[in-house]
């Protein structure tokens, strides 16, 4: 199952990826792909150095951006990726479908059973855009083939450009985690339209939630669409404070992984 974490900005797509990844270790092969460029905390949060940008593998984003306009047929146009057969050329970058065991290991950080990989980040000033990544995303997840037990958890970007781009489509899930505000709800039925043209089951994980604000919540959003209801936890906001792991466990998550499980 591919999931994407989505949602407005600092709603808690990050925390929720990290803590489900954690949870969802405990019987499943989890990857957690972190496609937020300007994102410079998860690896703490999991308990992992910075994985080096999966971008770099392609030539870095110069390297890169040479090859998309290279066209498909031609044999320069792809790299060979573990298992490659002369002459299949799926697309510009692979040359053969990936599973978990074909990932590149400098580019996978990896303890238990998580792995953490993340596309790229912006490391220096007037680099360019981010839309390159955005293409890395795309393609990776287009190829990448799961066994049974295998669970990527895709952290997102907040808002919706990853819908733009039309990365939404190789996802089989989209949790939208909504946070207690009015922009929040409005994204979320965006989320929702969006998913639905994406082809994407799409749930809902309330956060932050405060006991009174909890029955306004559920009447804000489609309830039958709500996959867990997180409570605002002052404990996990220290945890983040510091940039460190997760130790902490919520009865929450573990309810979310089961509803996943069985959704
Ligand atoms: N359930 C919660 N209880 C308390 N604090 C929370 C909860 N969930 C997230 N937070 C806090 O909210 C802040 C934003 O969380 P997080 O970084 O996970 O959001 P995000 O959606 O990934 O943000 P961004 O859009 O920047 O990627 C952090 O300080 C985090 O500790
Ligand atoms: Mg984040």
């Amino acid at each position: 199952m591919k999931i994407a974490v989505c949602g407005k900005g600092g709603s808690g797509k990050s925390t929720i990826s990290a803590l489900l990844a954690k949870q969802m270790a405990k019987t499943k092969n989890v990857l957690v792909l972190d496609t937020d460029e300007s994102n410079y905390g998860l690896h703490g949060q999991l308990g992992f150095a910075a994985p080096k940008d999966l971008m770099e593998y392609f030539g870095g984003k110069q390297g890169f951006k040479q090859k998309q306009r290279v066209p498909k047929t031609s044999p320069l146009g792809g790299l060979t990726a573990p298992g490659a057969a002369a002459g299949q050329q799926k697309s510009h970058f692979f040359e053969e479908r990936w599973g978990f065991s074909d990932l590149p290991s400098e580019f996978v950080e990896e303890k238990g059973k998580i792995k953490l990989m993340a596309i790229g980040k912006i490391h220096e000033f007037g680099e360019g855009c981010a839309c390159p990544m955005g293409v890395l995303t795309r393609e990776f997840l287009e190829n990448l083939d799961l066994e049974e037990d295998d669970i990527v958890i895709v952290d997102t970007e907040a808002g919706v450009e990853h819908f733009g781009r039309g990365v939404a489509k190789d996802f089989d899930t989209i949790l939208v985690v909504v946070d207690p505000s009015y922009e929040s709800l409005k994204l979320s039925r965006k989320f929702e339209e969006l998913g639905k043209q994406a082809g994407n089951r799409v749930f809902f994980v309330l956060n932050k939630v405060e006991e009174d604000i909890e029955g306004d919540l559920l009447e804000a959003v489609d309830s039958s669409k709500v996959a867990a209801v997180i409570p605002a936890d002052r404990k996990l906001f220290k945890a983040s404070l510091k940039g460190e792991e997760f130790e902490l466990e919520l009865e929450e998550i573990a309810k979310l992984a089961d509803f996943l499980d069985k959704n």
